[in-house]
């Protein structure tokens, strides 16, 4: 069978403390409109499963998918959404960091990052928070087809280097064009058990 092939939509919070018990999880995080939701759908097979949009700050809860008996890709909303009360955007991050830190079966923890735009002043936070915290951590590039052909390498190059990273360690994906897409499908059904 293909993996992550009959996710299902489980459940949404708003507090790690409602979350019920799995066997493995795996975590998307990335600012506003980064395109979480998409690779999501796109790992699935499954166009419609988390709700996306041009508008950032679409996923405003925790997202429970189930892809296999108790194994999880949990969609988190996005940070750096600018507008909103400043009360709102602290109770997300409250609620972001609540869900990292509180979860003993999150095996990785997907950071994604604009392949064009590269890692922002927020995602460079974010990863040296997850460092601090000591959670696993995966950079992917997404829309890797915004980044003009001639320039992939340079830019992969550049992307790694401002993370301390080399070029191979961070996965390189299109959602839209599904370049990448089933190697982070593998990677993540192993990181499952599945
Ligand atoms: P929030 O839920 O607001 O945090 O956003 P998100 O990170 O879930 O982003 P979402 O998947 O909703 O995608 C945001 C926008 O980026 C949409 O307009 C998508 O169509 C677009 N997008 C997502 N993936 C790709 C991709 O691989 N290539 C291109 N060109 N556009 C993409
Ligand atoms: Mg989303």
């Amino acid at each position: 069978a293909q993996p992550l092939k009959d996710a299902r939509f489980l459940v949404s919070a708003s507090s790690v403390k409602t979350l019920g018990v799995c066997h493995a999880e795996v975590a998307f995080v990335g600012r506003s409109n980064v395109g979480k939701s998409s690779l999501l759908n796109a790992l699935c097979h499954q166009r419609g499963l988390a709700k996306t949009s041009k508008t950032p700050g679409r996923t405003r809860l925790i997202n429970v998918f189930l892809t296999g008996p108790d194994r999880w890709i949990v969609d988190l909303p996005g940070y750096g959404f600018a507008t909103g009360p400043a009360k709102e955007r602290e109770a997300w991050q409250g609620m972001i960091e609540g869900y990292l830190r509180g979860r003993a079966t999150l095996r990785m923890v997907y950071v994604l990052v604009d392949a064009e735009v590269g890692p922002t002043r927020l995602d460079l936070q974010m990863v040296d928070w997850l460092r601090e915290a000591d959670l696993p951590c995966r950079i992917v590039a997404t829309k890797a087809d915004q980044v003009k052909p001639s320039r992939q390498l340079a830019q992969r190059r550049d992307v790694a280097k401002v993370l301390g990273l080399l070029p191979n360690d961070i996965a390189w994906v299109s959602s839209e064009k599904g370049t990448g897409v089933p190697d982070l499908r593998m990677e993540i059904a192993a990181t499952l058990d599945l």
